[in-house]
């Protein structure tokens, strides 16, 4: 498991499915604005459910968030889109409701930049959002992560066009351990 200040990130487990599936899935307009693809019902216990994780594809790396006290699970965090020649790749997370603005977000971000960094080597991380995700966004800034451009209307969200904001962080100007 990696290890932040507040959250752990682990393997799937096939007992967090049904969580996942049902607090943060199953939650059109979240997932909608997280995910960029339309929202459709999946069906419990289906092997084509998007939170079943496949471990031979390599470029694309998903962990079960927990809290480090108790070990309770709190989201999902993915690494993914990793191009080893270019040596970069993006991050995504979800916290259940219960769970967001908490500092565990900020967390999850700092356990992933160490992850692409230092255990995969990378030299470029990036996070696409949508510019009113006030917590995602600050999540990123805290980690370092500056504003690269806006993407103007570039996702389609429950009936209107929204902005994204693109964010890269490299990792020479990555603080491991400074939030700021
Ligand atoms: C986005 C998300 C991962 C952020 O995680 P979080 O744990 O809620 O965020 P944190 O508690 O670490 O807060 C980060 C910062 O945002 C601020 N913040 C949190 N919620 C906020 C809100 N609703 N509005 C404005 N600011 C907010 C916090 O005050 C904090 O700022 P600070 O460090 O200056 O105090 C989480 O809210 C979530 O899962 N949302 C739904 C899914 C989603 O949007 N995923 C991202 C898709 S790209």
């Amino acid at each position: 498991m990696l290890r932040g200040s507040k959250v752990g990130l682990r393997a799937r487990h096939e007992t967090d499915i049904p969580i996942l599936q049902a607090e943060l899935y199953d939650d059109v307009v979240t997932h909608s604005r997280a995910q960029g693809r339309p929202w459709r019902p999946i069906t419990p216990g289906s092997k084509d459910s998007p939170l079943l994780v496949d471990d031979k594809e390599q470029g694309h790396v998903p962990f079960s968030v927990v809290e480090l006290d108790g070990g309770t699970l709190v989201g999902t965090a993915v690494l993914w889109g990793i191009d080893n020649h270019n040596r970069s790749a993006h991050i995504g997370l979800g916290l259940l409701p219960s769970a967001r603005g908490k500092g565990y977000g900020t967390d999850v971000v700092a356990v992933l930049c160490h992850y692409g960094f230092v255990v995969r080597g990378l030299q470029r991380l990036q996070i696409e959002t949508l510019s009113d995700n006030a917590a995602m966004l600050r999540s990123a800034e805290r980690n370092g992560f500056v504003r690269e451009g806006v993407l103007r209307s570039s996702a389609w969200v429950m009936g209107e066009f929204l902005d994204e904001v693109l964010l890269g962080l490299l990792v020479q100007d990555w603080k491991p351990d400074s939030k700021g």
